[in-house]
């Protein structure tokens, strides 16, 4: 049978809608608030939500954007008066499936439902579909509802079988990486290999060698013959990570590579052809560094012939309920922790906050939170303290702070250090740069360091 909840502080109306799916054979269940709804969201399935739009309590729009952490799959239907119909158009772009003006026409009311569970079977049919089809890299492993992620997703089922090259950009933490292993895994290549190449943490020379190879005596030290990852991805796939980075000398044999197909060893005379696709990546601005003419222009168009823009996590905040929920599950079942239930301040903390590692960031707090917590519910205080400071009027954040020690002096200098940690992790432990982002001097940066112990 079909479940429906149907949300609406109107009694009168509540009743009577409970009242007429029940007779039409669906199991109807009235909440008369959005609280009430969460709460029932969060201890049983349903597969349709029936919400009013304007709710004294909390809107449609945020109960659909809080009941995604329980249901992912259900389909949320909102009823609005006629006048704020743009606000419903607004809704469904946000993936509302549909809406419904006041008064109800009950009629439409059906057709929408009867719709709604004719989606629900064809959709039912498709996952059986895609789970034997897809391995371990399948795409949903990429967690995201947001309209921006949805377009996302798409590109990337198409691209996946095409042979073009793809330049992925986004901020750190964004899932450039996720993306590049999936487009690889789903695509004719996935049985050969996939190579990646972190172009930032080789100096000029090496990357030119790794890439490309070299042959016995191309420099003093080259004793033997190497082969470049190019050449090893053939047939398969290249991920040339942090392209940002590269020099102008690269930069060079990479558009020979992209334009020609073919490389030649350091040292060598002749050319190897590759058949190798080429998915690069950066976090960088690149329109900046063409315009300094750090990076070369031609370079540029072809390695951008099919873009893929991962837009930072504060700008798709939709998407954190279901991360919140996915990672928590992943670590509760990494660390055999049973199932975990999360208080929803936590989620509330976790909206509020910016996520400028975004969701590598968000991945480690629930890591952190599943590890320290005890119980089994995830609770505010188990995430990490810059989580919690950064909640808009935040007490807690400030009363460790207040609580560091006896003097102004203790407490100031527990905050720095708080500061100091964050921006070590951030920088992944590099300290020069930890201290470039907190525009203090290296020096300043060691002496900090020592005093703190970090
Ligand atoms: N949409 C997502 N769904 C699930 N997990 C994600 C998602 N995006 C990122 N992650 C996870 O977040 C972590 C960081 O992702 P990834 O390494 O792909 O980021 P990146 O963009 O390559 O970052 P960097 O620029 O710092 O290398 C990984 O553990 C990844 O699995
Ligand atoms: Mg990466």
């Amino acid at each position: 049978m079909i479940r429906v909840l149907i949300a609406e502080d109107d009694r009168n109306t509540l009743t009577g809608l409970v009242e007429i799916l029940r007779q039409e054979g669906f199991e109807a269940v009235g909440a008369e608030s959005g609280e009430e709804a969460l709460r029932l969201l969060s201890r049983q399935q349903f597969d349709i939500l029936l919400t009013d739009l304007r709710m004294p309590d909390m809107t449609g729009m945020d109960l659909f954007i809080k009941s995604q952490f329980h249901a992912q799959d259900m389909k949320t239907i909102i009823m609005t008066a006629y006048n704020s119909i743009k606000d419903a158009v607004e809704a469904m772009k946000s993936g509302v499936y549909e809406y419904l003006t006041k008064p109800l026409d009950l009629d439409e009311l059906f057709i929408i439902l009867k719709k709604a569970v004719s989606d629900f079977e064809l959709e039912r049919e498709n996952e059986e579909l895609k789970q034997r089809l897809q391995g371990v890299y399948r795409f949903e492993n990429i967690i995201g509802s947001s309209k921006v992620m949805q377009d996302v997703f798409q590109t990337i089922v198409k691209v996946a079988r095409s042979e073009s090259t793809i330049l992925i950009r986004g901020e750190s933490g964004t899932g450039k990486e996720l993306v590049a292993r999936a487009i690889h895994y789903n695509s004719p290549r996935a049985k050969n290999s996939l190579i990646e190449v972190s172009c930032a943490s080789f100096p000029e020379t090496l990357l030119e060698s790794e890439l490309f190879g070299y042959e016995k005596g191309a420099f003093t030290g080259a004793v033997g013959q190497k082969i470049g990852r190019f050449e090893l991805a053939n047939k398969g796939t290249i991920f040339l990570d942090e392209i940002g980075e590269i020099s102008n000398s690269v930069q060079t044999k990479l558009l020979r590579v992209l334009q020609e197909r073919e490389i030649s060893r350091l040292g060598g005379t002749s050319s190897i052809s590759v058949d190798t696709r080429v998915i690069a990546a950066t976090n960088r601005d690149l329109e900046e560094a063409l315009e300094d003419g750090r990076f070369r222009e031609d370079l540029f168009y072809r390695l951008n012939v099919i873009p893929i823009n991962l837009p930072p996590l504060r700008k798709r905040k939709e998407d954190i309920p279901l991360l919140v929920d996915h990672f928590i599950r992943k670590y509760a079942k990494a660390n055999k922790r049973g199932s975990l239930s999360v208080h929803s301040d936590v989620l509330d903390i976790c909206m509020e906050y910016h996520w400028p590692g975004n969701v590598r960031e968000l991945e480690n707090a629930m890591e952190n939170a599943v590890v320290l917590g005890e119980g089994d519910k995830v609770l505010p205080e188990h995430l990490p303290i810059f989580v919690k400071m950064r909640k808009a009027g935040s007490q807690e954040g400030l009363e460790a702070i207040y609580n560091a020690g006896e003097t102004f002096r203790d407490k100031i200098e527990y905050a720095e250090r708080l500061i100091l940690e964050d921006a070590i992790r951030k920088a992944r432990g590099n300290k020069s740069e930890a201290a470039k982002q907190l525009d203090i001097s290296v020096r300043n940066m060691r002496y900090k360091i020592s005093k703190y112990n970090l």
